[in-house]
């Protein structure tokens, strides 16, 4: 944080990294709460059955924010605005191979966010026979999520903006800026108080300094 080297366009995108550490922190939450629910060692002669209870109301509310986090406000907010600047730097002369991977991940994170979407409403259905499954394909796919994306974010933050600030004329630093400020919802306090309210619901306690609206 703060490297003299970004432009402030990047220095944007870091800061947004700050609640997506949060939002990891949640993911991260969850699956934990999950793991003992589906222990796998717990004996079954067939196919294995959750009933709609087992899932603690607390983290069935926290799961409900975090797969609406995601959809709602995790891609529109910071990998679109993330992908409009990264190709703003490769028309600027970044080579595209020096971006290829930021838009491949973002690609994964997406397609575990469909999975964990639909292990969500699965989890929430009528089928005491698809539960069990639905609830391991949550955990599961969180965690893969959050694995990948505590990665990605370090990766960002220590080469890839500063190879795109590289490129992008200071001049120009603050048409990034707009084009980033401009993806997704104009106001994100309403997504920081979702985040301050999943975080309440699992007992963690957000960093020092982080805003909670
Ligand atoms: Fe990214
Ligand atoms: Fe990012």
């Amino acid at each position: 944080m703060g490297d003299a080297s970004l432009d402030k366009f990047a220095l944007l995108l870091e800061t947004e990294h700050l609640l997506g550490d949060r939002i990891f922190a949640i993911g991260a939450a969850i699956a934990t709460a999950l793991a003992p629910i589906v222990d796998p060692q717990i004996p079954s002669t067939s196919f294995r059955t959750l009933p709609a209870d087992a899932v603690p109301e607390t983290v069935n509310e926290a799961c409900a924010l975090f797969v609406h986090l995601l959809d709602h406000f995790a891609d529109p907010v910071h990998l679109q605005a993330e992908e409009a600047a990264a190709e703003y730097a490769i028309g600027c002369g970044l080579p595209r191979a020096d971006a290829d991977w930021v838009f491949a991940q973002h690609e994964q994170a997406r397609a575990y966010w469909a999975g964990i979407t639909l292990a969500w409403q699965r989890m929430g259905g009528a089928d005491d026979g698809d539960r069990y499954y639905a609830v391991m394909d949550f955990r599961r796919l969180t965690e893969a999520f959050v694995f990948l994306f505590e990665a990605h974010a370090v990766r960002e933050n220590t080469e890839f903006y500063e190879q795109a600030s590289a490129v992008i004329d200071p001049s120009t630093d603050a048409l990034v800026v707009s084009i980033i400020q401009h993806s997704g919802p104009s106001d994100i306090t309403p997504y920081i108080g979702m985040v301050t309210r999943a975080e309440k619901l699992l007992g963690i306690t957000p960093p020092a300094g982080s805003p909670t609206a």
